[in-house]
């Protein structure tokens, strides 16, 4: 019956992990599936709203209805999104790599003898997609949504991350290896906003997705009734 409630609203969702070439052949990555930011990316089109999904490496299937973006490292993660104009909204669900390696090697790097040491391997910072978005100006979207996933004191250090990253809402969950959420189908999560925390069951991804869709829709249809 809410079909239709996101109908003219623009909203970019990033998805799955990033991974930064050290060479040819070799990369960092991490064990994001991408499978939450795709539920999402289909839940909101099912809502009317005209969806880019912007995702790094997955081996999903494209959800129906959405317009899809493929790219494979941070930086070209932030310049699909950087292109993008008068969003409503963003949902940053991609597991963004937060280091990249400083060079990458034009070739194959190579051992050279049986008991060489390992290369060092210097890092740099990646950009901070959320952070860029959240304090995007005039050009901001209305409603940003991070996620936050953490092994320990989920709910505070959450908090602390809305507050740091600038966004308005951080969905929280547990990523420890008990709760079997990354790569897994299910997730529990914790809604934040400024003023709330809202406990939900855990569910399946596309559940979750389908109630934050919702969530969404009802925010800013309660922005719009006055
Ligand atoms: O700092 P942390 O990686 O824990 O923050 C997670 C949130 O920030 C997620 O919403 C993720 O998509 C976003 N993020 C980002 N760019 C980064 C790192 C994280 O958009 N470089």
């Amino acid at each position: 019956q809410n079909e239709g409630a996101l109908a003219f609203k623009r909203i970019v969702v990033t998805a799955g992990p990033t991974h930064e070439p050290l060479d040819p052949v070799r990369y960092l990555a991490n064990r994001s599936s991408g499978r939450q930011g795709y539920a999402i990316a289909e839940a909101l089109a099912d809502l009317g709203a005209s969806v880019t999904l912007v995702t790094g490496p997955t081996d999903l299937r494209s959800p129906a209805g959405v317009t899809i973006i493929r790219c494979e490292t941070a930086r070209e993660m932030q310049a699909a999104v950087s292109r993008l104009e008068n969003l409503d909204a963003a949902i940053c669900t991609a597991a963004v790599a937060d280091w990249r390696p400083a060079t990458e090697a034009g070739q194959k790097m190579k051992k050279k003898e049986r008991n060489d040491a390992p290369a060092p391997l210097p890092l740099v910072a990646n950009p901070d997609i959320l952070a860029e978005i959240s304090s995007s100006g005039s050009s901001r979207p209305t409603l940003v949504v991070g996620f936050a996933a953490e092994t320990e004191n989920v709910e505070d250090y959450a908090r602390a991350k809305r507050l740091r990253k600038g966004c308005d809402w951080i969905v929280a969950n547990d990523v420890s290896p008990a709760a079997n959420v990354m790569g897994g189908h299910e997730n529990q999560v914790i809604l934040i906003t400024s003023d709330s925390s809202e406990h939900w069951p855990r569910l399946t991804k596309e559940d979750v997705a389908r109630r934050l869709a919702m969530t969404i829709a009802d925010w800013f249809s309660s922005k719009t009734e006055y």
